[in-house]
């Protein structure tokens, strides 16, 4: 083996030995651990929670993104009436028939923000943490009180080791850098957009979700985090809306495979049973 490839080897190796989970927040904050209880195989879609966060997608996010493989009506197994679907499509200007595209031309979205929204129809997949970075980028944006905070250390020109150390730490910043701490509080005050969990921190989506935004009718109360929840688990959907079949199916299989075993095993305990 020469040179480069024992070199390329070593590569491989190390990246199969070194946790992905080592890369999964390079250049934002780690990542909440949320717990998806759709996830796994005997994971299940709650329809309640699907039902919420079609809402709050159809209501917030398709102001500005798509989700392109997905079509209004397909909104009903989650329990909407019709007259609520062809309300959601008229929104955006489509009728149920339509696939859920935002009523904001790309070429708009552009214009408004320097760069077109992706389409969220497998955002859940496409990116490193899945549900939980989705999760984090909507409720991870500056609180009012850490926007005092801010304002306050900012007030006069010398931030303390003491504020330092402070507000780094409720943004997840790196104290061991102060005049990249202080360049990032300037650019918060100056009303760049600013998340703890998306890499580089400034991007631009303003702030889509807050508490009590969305409606809920269901009794659940509608705090950010909870919306949040219920939208990361309709785009979870989204990304793989045959996920429940394909599992059932699966949970088929195994019953089958279960049954089959202990069938086997009975027949074989019958026929050597005789032999001694
Ligand atoms: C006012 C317009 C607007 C709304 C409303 C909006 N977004 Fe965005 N979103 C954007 C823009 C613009 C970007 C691109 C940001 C960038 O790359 O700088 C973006 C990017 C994103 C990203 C990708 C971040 C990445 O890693 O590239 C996610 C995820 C996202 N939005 C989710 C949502 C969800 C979920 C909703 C609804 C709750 C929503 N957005 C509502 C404008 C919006």
């Amino acid at each position: 083996m020469n040179r480069p490839h024992t070199v390329l080897a070593a590569l491989i190796v190390a990246a199969m030995i070194i946790p992905q989970s080592l890369f999964a927040s390079s250049g934002g904050a780690p990542l909440p651990q949320e717990d998806w209880r759709f996830r796994g195989i005997f994971g299940q879609f709650d329809t309640k929670a699907l039902k919420r966060g079609a809402k709050v997608a159809s209501e917030v996010c398709l102001g500005c993104h798509s989700i392109k493989y997905i079509k209004f009506d397909a909104l009903r197994a989650f329990g909407f009436s019709e007259a609520e679907i062809d309300k959601m499509a008229a929104a955006q200007g489509r009728t149920k028939k339509d696939r859920m595209l935002s009523a904001m031309e790309p070429a708009a979205a552009k214009e408004s923000f320097n760069v077109v929204p992706p389409d969220l129809s497998l955002i859940t997949k496409a990116r490193k943490g899945y549900e939980d970075y989705v999760f984090g980028i909507l409720v991870g944006y500056v609180k009012p009180e850490e926007m005092e905070l801010v304002k306050r250390v900012m007030a006069d020109d010398k931030l303390t080791e003491e504020e330092l150390k402070e507000v780094a730490s409720r943004l997840s910043l790196d104290a061991h850098h102060p005049e990249k701490v202080k360049e990032t509080l300037a650019r918060i005050i100056k009303g760049d957009q600013f998340n703890r969990y998306f890499p580089g921190n400034f991007f631009a989506m303003p702030q889509p979700l807050s508490a009590g935004q969305v409606e809920y009718t269901d009794g659940t109360e509608n705090t950010l985090p909870q919306m949040a929840r219920d939208v990361v688990t309709f785009l979870a959907w989204a990304a793989e809306p045959t996920a429940p079949e394909r599992k059932s199916t699966g949970h088929m299989v195994l019953l089958y495979l279960v049954v089959l075993t202990a069938m086997l095993y009975a027949v074989k305990k019958r026929i050597w049973s005789r032999v001694h």
